[in-house]
């Protein structure tokens, strides 16, 4: 084992433990030390979920990408293990980027991900030159493949740029051979997914791109995820640099899904629609799995690359992934849920039914906290009402919103004043379905997040708050006249 990564496992293994486990997340993973961006090598091996992250444990920051590493058995609770990738390879000096893992047929995992090493030109620019490689391993201590690196520049079409060359996702075609999906950027294309096969898992040669974006979807697109779902061939992946269209993409850099499908034989991919893949604040690269009783689980990056660098260089670790998100296809919409394994942790139901709101704020006896999950159903009583609104992670100083305005069918949620260092990028806005002001909603709150799944799961607002954990009331507010169900429930990990 390299010294880069020895130490790296010393420092997490003296410092993590010193964050105690009321001051994280209690079931959403957050690093064991440091800072924390996309999941990786999301997967299930010998009998448990492996999820790796990108990881820089030294400080809260951005730095040279490592790849932190958790097991799990419900996707809930979390272990962490020892750091799996360290930068300490010529081909990956400077970061061991994002990547997926597999299980081969002798039983190894093995992870796929892109090494970055910084170029200085003749002019003095500095740019990272981005490479595929591999690492074998047994689920806790893995190794970097002598062949690295296994696809390069010579391997890009004519035009790909090798400065955007990243983010393998490895998959397993029915024949038995290897697919890896591979976001690059291509001179006069703009962001698109290449495809590489092989048949040892060693040797690659490329097929073709999958899709291309041609600047529809933001300039370079990362971290693709590809599965196919009730019909359809859906494509995860998230852009650089989108443009907002109507109410979706309103994040500059976010994630999105197409629907579309393969054509039988020619390696075409047909895409019928585009949807943002969560509406809120917070939410990028995500990667998903397929459980063993068959579910698609998507976990995101609960962060944005916008305000994930607001925080002082003093707290102990910053990012967190999101809830894991059990994927439906339904009226031409991918649908999410929270795993149900939610629903074991539920304590303490509290319910109240046909509750009238009228212009008034208050607070339901029961109904509060900061890990909880709620349910509600709201609807008119007589005229459509102007706006409904509830407000948790609340005391006198504090709230976070999440707003319904029925006549202009915009849900909102607003965390100005969750004690963020900055009150900016502190909205958004998605328009929704309902009938005359009736709307389902669930509301998942985990300390330093929430997530807000409406309807049946058509869309998704997820962002963090960085609230002090002593607000932790949540209220109702109607402008006219709401009748409210609520089932509320403690959560406790
Ligand atoms: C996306 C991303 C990836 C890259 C990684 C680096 O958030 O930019 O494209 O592999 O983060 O940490």
């Amino acid at each position: 084992m390299s010294q880069i990564l020895q130490d790296a496992r010393a420092f997490e293994a003296l410092h993590g433990p010193t964050i105690l486990p009321e001051q994280r997340p209690a079931f959403h993973l957050s690093p064991y030390i440091g800072w924390m961006n996309d999941p990786n090598g999301f997967s299930f091996y010998g009998g448990q979920y492996h999820m790796f992250y990108q990881y820089h444990p030294y400080d809260s920051h951005w730095g040279p990408m490592h790849w932190g590493h958790a097991v799990s058995r419900d996707l809930l609770h979390w272990e962490f293990l020892p750091c799996a990738l360290a930068p300490d390879m010529p081909y990956d000096k400077d970061g061991c980027f994002s990547g997926s893992a597999i299980t081969l047929p002798d039983g190894r995992q093995m992870l796929m991900y892109t090494g970055v090493r910084h170029e200085t030109d003749s002019s003095g620019q500095t740019r990272e030159v981005q490479t595929q490689n591999l690492a074998f391993g047994d689920g806790m201590n893995y190794e970097k493949y002598s062949g690295n690196p296994v696809l390069t520049e010579a391997d890009l079409p004519a035009g790909g740029s090798r400065y955007d060359f990243r983010d393998p996702k490895i998959l397993q075609a029915s024949d038995g051979t290897y697919l890896a999906l591979i976001a690059n950027d291509q001179k006069g294309v703009g962001g698109q997914i290449l495809v590489y096969r092989s048949r040892d898992a060693l040797h690659w040669s490329l097929v073709g791109p999958l899709a291309s974006n041609h600047n529809r979807l933001g300039l370079m697109w990362e971290c693709p995820d590809f599965f196919r779902l009730d019909g359809y061939d859906v494509l995860l992946a998230s852009a650089q640099d989108m443009l907002p269209k109507d109410f979706e993409y309103h994040n500059g850099n976010g994630s999105f899904y197409l629907l579309g499908h393969c054509g039988e034989s020619d390696g075409s991919y047909t895409v019928e629609s585009d949807h943002a893949a969560d509406y809120g604040i917070d939410f990028y690269a995500p990667q998903t799995v397929l459980t063993p009783d068959g579910r698609r689980v998507m976990i995101g990056w609960m962060q944005n690359w916008d305000t994930c660098n607001l925080h002082t260089r003093w707290v102990p670790w910053f990012g967190q992934m999101s809830l894991p998100r059990e994927l439906s296809v339904r009226n031409g919409v991918l649908c999410q849920r929270p795993i149900r394994e939610l629903e074991l942790m539920r304590k303490d139901e509290v319910r109240h039914t046909h509750v009238l709101i009228r212009d008034e704020e208050r607070q339901l006896p029961g109904v509060s906290g900061r890990m909880a999950d709620l349910e509600l159903e709201i609807e008119s009583v007589g005229p459509v009402f102007s706006r409904f609104a509830i407000r948790f992670a609340k005391n006198d100083l504090y709230q976070t919103t999440v707003s319904f305005r029925p006549h202009e069918s915009v849900l909102k949620i607003d965390r100005k004043f969750s004690g963020s260092r900055r009150a900016i990028i502190h909205q958004r806005r998605a328009k929704v379905r309902h009938d005359q002001g009736r709307l389902k909603l669930r509301l998942i709150l985990d300390r330093f997040s929430a997530e807000v799944f409406v309807g049946d799961g058509e869309q998704v607002l997820s962002a963090t708050v960085s609230t002090d954990l002593s607000a932790q009331d949540i209220s109702f507010f109607a402008d006219g006249a709401v009748r409210l169900n609520v089932v509320s429930y403690r959560l406790e990990a």
